[in-house]
């Protein structure tokens, strides 16, 4: 039941992160849940690690409106070695008011500015209506 609400965006964005069964994911503000929901179909959910595999935003507006370098150092000591950080940004075909919505064109420049300053290696992916940003740090 739920599958069938997921938008095709977040789909898309699900597929980018390829949760394999034994990846350790970390989602930042998951708001109602959407992603993760999808994400749990595929995935035993445990709690309590320290290291993580994979760690994903999606529409969390900290990485991109001022340096994060706080939370990136925060990050890089949470993903595990060959690990990467996915930003989503966008909302499918709808327009959205407020900062994502007026600026998702900037958006991949800014975070390649903070990542590669705080020695990411940054990859970005277009897609339909979102964009995704992977970081790692190879
Ligand atoms: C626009 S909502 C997006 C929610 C969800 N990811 C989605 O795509 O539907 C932004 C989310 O980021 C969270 N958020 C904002 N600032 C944050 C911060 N500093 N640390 C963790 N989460 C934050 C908010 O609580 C909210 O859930």
């Amino acid at each position: 039941m739920v599958a069938k609400a997921v938008p095709e965006h977040v789909r898309w964005a699900v597929e980018r992160l390829s949760p394999g069964p034994d990846d350790q994911l970390l989602e930042i503000g998951c708001g109602p849940g959407v992603a993760v929901a999808l994400i749990s179909e595929r995935l035993m959910v445990l709690a309590g690690t320290e290291r993580f595999d994979k760690v994903f935003a999606m529409n969390v507006n900290l990485f991109w409106v001022r340096s994060p370098a706080k939370e990136l150092d925060l990050l890089k000591r949470l993903l595990d070695p060959g690990g990467a950080l996915y930003l989503f940004y966008g909302y499918g075909g709808r327009r959205r008011q407020g900062k994502v919505g007026e600026n998702t064109s900037r958006i991949p420049e800014a975070l390649t500015e903070h990542l590669t300053e705080r020695g990411f290696t940054v990859e970005v992916q277009p897609g339909p209506g979102m964009v995704c940003v992977v970081a790692s740090l190879q």
